[in-house]
């Protein structure tokens, strides 16, 4: 089987870039972001408070998560509701970041996403696929923009949906969930030795999509 690590700080573009990818080479598209918020989702519908690390290792061996493909898309289950639209928001977004920097979240869900690369081939996305998940990945892309570059587009997605927030509050949010994701102890976002760093600060988005696509033509190449 194939695997394709695509890890990076939020807001870098991983999903949009994976999944075209994924598409152009018949690779599963697993967006893993989406299982820890499934996690986070419990763990905030339960009353567990983000400051709570024993009640989230304690709610654990209740959670049920499944991730299943509906039409192509990846969907994610929580004791068998879909809640795919519910992990979107910004107050799921900081669960997930709360609980994915416990140990044993990592553990629980460490089995799940190895065994989707073992049955597919797969374009993972996320923040350790190529240093803890996947250390064997055929190719390793660790796809970073500057946190202004991606405020700016965050602002950009927002307005076009009617949303009008500032670029400050946004770039706020964006550094500190960096630093939270990079400067946990436990599987800290940052790209594994053998990964090719992306830079899609200056890119749009059809050229990082093309810079990746090369990136992953010439190492398949490589190694075959
Ligand atoms: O990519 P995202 O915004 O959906 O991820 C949600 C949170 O989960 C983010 O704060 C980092 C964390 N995460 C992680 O620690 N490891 C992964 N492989 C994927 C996401």
């Amino acid at each position: 089987m194939i695997g394709i690590a695509i890890d990076g700080p939020s807001g870098a573009g991983k999903s949009t870039i994976a999944k075209a990818l994924a598409k152009e080479f018949g690779y599963i598209y697993v967006d893993t972001g989406a299982i820890y918020r499934t996690v986070g989702l419990y763990m905030y519908r339960n009353g567990i408070s983000t400051e709570d690390t024993e009640g989230i290792v304690n709610n654990l061996s209740a959670v049920k998560v499944e991730l299943k493909y509906v039409d192509g898309e990846q969907r994610m289950f929580l004791l068998g509701e879909d809640v795919s639209d519910l992990i979107r928001t910004p107050l799921i977004a900081k669960y997930a970041s709360v609980v994915s920097a416990v140990p044993k979240v990592r553990e629980f869900l460490f089995d799940m996403q190895r065994s989707l690369a073992k049955e597919n081939n797969v374009i993972m996305d996320g923040r350790d696929i190529g240093t803890v998940i996947l250390p064997d990945a055929d190719v390793k892309i660790f796809l970073t923009a500057s946190a202004e570059a991606r405020a700016e587009r965050r602002v950009a997605q927002l307005a076009e949906k009617g949303e009008v927030v500032g670029f400050d509050e946004i770039l706020a949010s964006i550094k500190e969930r960096d630093e939270r994701d990079s400067g946990r102890d436990v599987a800290p976002l940052k790209p594994a030795d053998d990964a090719i760093t992306l830079d899609s600060s200056d890119l749009t988005l059809e050229e990082s999509i093309a810079a990746a696509k090369n990136i992953v033509n010439e190492k398949l190449l490589k190694n075959s």
